[in-house]
């Protein structure tokens, strides 16, 4: 595989960087609370040496990123000024473009959106690691036609995640919870071959109890996925990994009151949590470990009633001794509402991306960069 160019890689392609308009792809999709204020600057901050680094050495730099999901109009809900002002703040004198995805040749990757994005810049660079898994106009368009790298933030994060793919410390645990089970089962096969345990929480763990034969209630499940989940089992069972499902659950019952339940929940019964005994279980897990990976809350954390699986599988991430990476959007939220986000190694400011690059051991985003103009 050929080698990703770096910034400095960039500034000897250019003959310096002084007076060049670069082009920084970031991924400046950032949660905003409701009173439309940003909740968290994380992924503007993670761009900064980046930027810093360019400005220093005298380019002028442009940056383009992509705000939510509008379809592919200008959308008022979506515009980037919020996100300029606070970027003004942290960077002055760097340009933000408006949000790439109100053009509808952003997500088509259409090659005269493309143009429109390269035309008057000398170079470009990719620092989006969180988009870096799209096949988007502005990800993978630009380095066929100028000079490109990868930032900082993207170099930084491809190591930590390859790291984790390429050179486990064993036992090597991944911890994955979350709602939607169906866009993390590619992941949760191609870690059976990497880790030694997979723990699973969230709502996806009611899939994976539908697959072992046990009442869920009415928790959210995927019944199209529980085939899938059964023959999961029995490939870790071959493989000799372990699956570690909660024991117990919290949630409501069905006349809507909170309770705790084992693993077979009575008709009405919703689950919203991993119960005590599991977060207990988990605990364990995590502290015997030499590296975690996290992706994925173990329950609906936002409401304070089902915080305290999530917050348990948090605070376990900061006290053990293990190498560990936190997987992007609700588990970093979550470690932040915690006030924990110093306390794990990595925080990776991908979601999708980082479980992408784990899977698949490369992004589309990479891809483009490595073939570069030829
Ligand atoms: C993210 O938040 O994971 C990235 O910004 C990618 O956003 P997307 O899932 O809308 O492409």
């Amino acid at each position: 595989m050929s080698k990703i160019p770096t910034l400095e890689d960039l500034e000897a392609n250019l003959g310096g960087l002084t007076g060049k308009r670069v082009l920084v792809r970031t991924d400046f999709n950032v949660p905003f609370d409701d009173s439309g204020e940003i909740a968290d600057d994380f992924r503007i901050r993670a761009a900064l040496p980046t930027i810093n680094w360019l400005t220093e050495r005298g380019a002028q730099v442009v940056t383009a990123s992509h705000l939510g999901r509008p379809k592919g109009a200008p959308d008022p809900q979506y515009t980037m000024v919020p996100v300029r002002e606070r970027l003004a703040e942290l960077a002055p004198g760097v340009e933000l473009l408006e949000n790439l995805r109100f053009d509808p040749g952003e997500t088509a990757n259409d090659p005269t959106f493309v143009k429109t994005l390269v035309e008057n810049v000398d170079g470009y660079v990719n620092d989006a690691f969180g988009a870096s898994h799209r096949a988007h106009a502005s990800i993978v368009g630009p380095p066929q036609f100028v000079p490109s790298a990868m930032g900082r933030l993207l170099e930084q994060e491809v190591e930590v995640l390859l790291g984790l793919r390429d050179k486990p410390r064993r036992p090597f645990v991944a911890i994955l919870g979350g709602a939607k089970i169906s866009d993390k089962l590619g992941v949760v096969e191609a870690l059976l071959d990497v880790v030694d345990a997979l723990v699973i929480g969230g709502a996806m763990c009611f899939t994976f109890f539908a697959a072992q034969g046990k009442s869920i209630g009415d928790s959210l499940f995927e019944p199209d996925q529980v085939e899938t989940c059964k023959r999961l089992l029995v490939e870790a069972g071959e493989k000799g990994k372990t699956i570690h499902l909660p024991d117990d659950i919290t949630g409501v019952d069905a006349a809507g009151e909170y309770a705790t339940f084992g693993t077979r929940l009575p008709a009405g019964a919703k689950g919203f949590d991993i119960g005590p005994g599991s977060a207990a279980a988990f605990t364990d897990v995590i502290m015997d470990a030499r590296m975690v990976f996290w992706n994925g809350p173990m329950g609906m954390f936002e409401d304070e009633r089902f915080a305290a699986g999530t917050r348990t599988v948090a605070q376990a991430m900061a006290d053990t001794k293990a190498f560990t990476v936190v997987g992007g959007g609700d588990s970093a939220a979550a470690l932040a509402q915690f006030g924990l986000d110093d306390e794990v190694d990595h925080v990776s400011t991908g979601g999708g991306a980082s479980l992408e690059l784990l899977e698949n051991g490369d992004l589309p985003g990479l891809q483009a960069l490595r073939e570069g103009t030829s």
